[in-house]
């Protein structure tokens, strides 16, 4: 996935990429091929790769998305302690060597990863930002626009909540073009698509047997680290720090924010029927169990 990421980046020349990884030599003959990439789609950024962090010094941005991926049958929340270690470590080194870095994080499980990156970084809450709403939508309008036959580019999504099983996807507020989706499909079909995109990851997972998703997620990492760095302030959905919105306090939770150069510039608080409302706080509670677990591994 992050290698992923960087290509998409490059790609993009938003820009000069450092990939960093603890398998020897891979992240470094990963640079040179992509640099090497560069000539012929016409790019003029460099991508290198280490097994260090010394190169990375002074980044702006950092994706990390070090870590185990999920394995077939395997929950997000059995990465859990796996992958608190790795996110531990990564984000010491990262914030010995970019202490002004705008950290986006992609390791799962995703709101329990960002509040281990935000704790152990010491970084203000608006420079540790959580990937995950941006994949959760663009799943939800891929769904919607095949069901419809519409282009995706029409369909807007909403989804609040943690990165799983138990986000909300906003129906109410999700359109095409502003026609709400409610007048263009029946409840039963809606709902389908609902499930699908809550178990989109998954669903990915038991065709690929030996990994997870990586192309969207990567793309999806790549647009919040554009409008980072091209302080675009797109409002996109991420795991943002709440200290009382939506009732939530001391979590990472998706909710819609707006990313510029600053990372989390805004949050948005949007209001909410109390089925949904009842949505988000069961959502926020799964968070919270595995932040409980990681907790009594600090102390
Ligand atoms: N947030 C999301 O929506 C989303 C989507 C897809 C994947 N993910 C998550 O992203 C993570 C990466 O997925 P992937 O498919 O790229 O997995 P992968 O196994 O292909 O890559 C993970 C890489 O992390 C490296 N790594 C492990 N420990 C490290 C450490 N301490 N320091 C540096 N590198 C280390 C491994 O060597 C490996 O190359 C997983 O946790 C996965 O669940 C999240």
């Amino acid at each position: 996935m992050g290698a992923s990421c960087a290509m998409n980046l490059a790609m993009k020349e938003v820009a000069d990429v450092v990939l960093v990884d603890i398998m020897e030599g891979v992240p470094i003959g990963k640079g040179l091929d992509m640099l090497q990439t560069g000539p012929i789609e016409g790019y003029d950024v460099t991508v290198t790769g280490a097994n260090d962090y010394a190169p990375t010094a002074d980044s702006d941005v950092v994706v990390i998305t070090a870590g185990l991926a999920r394995k077939p049958g395997m929950s997000r929340d059995d990465l859990l302690l796996a992958n608190y270690e790795v996110i531990k470590n990564v984000t010491e080194q990262v914030a010995k060597h970019s202490p002004n870095a705008i950290l986006v994080l992609v390791t799962n499980p995703l709101d329990a990863m960002c509040w281990v990156a935000y704790k152990v970084s010491k970084f203000p809450k608006h420079r540790v930002v959580g990937m995950a709403g941006v994949l959760d939508t663009a799943r939800f309008r891929a769904f919607i626009a095949q069901e419809l036959n519409v282009s995706v580019e029409n369909v807007t999504a909403v989804v609040l909540g943690g990165h799983g099983d138990t986000m909300v996807p906003v129906t109410r507020l999700s359109n095409v073009s502003g026609i709400p989706l409610a007048e263009l499909m029946d409840k039963e079909t809606l709902d389908r698509l609902v499930t699908r995109t809550q178990n989109g990851g998954a669903e990915i997972v038991k065709h690929l047997k030996t990994g997870s998703a990586y192309y969207a997620p990567a793309a999806a990492a790549a647009e919040m680290v554009e409008s980072i760095l091209k302080d675009k302030k797109k409002v996109l959905p991420c795991a943002a720090y709440l200290e009382g919105e939506y009732g939530v306090n001391g979590l990472y939770v998706g909710v819609p924010v707006k990313l510029g150069a600053g990372g989390i510039e805004k949050i948005y608080e949007i209001q909410l029927t109390a089925e949904e409302k009842a949505m988000l706080a069961k959502s926020a509670g799964a968070v919270q169990e595995l932040v409980d677990v990681i907790k009594t591994k600090m102390t």
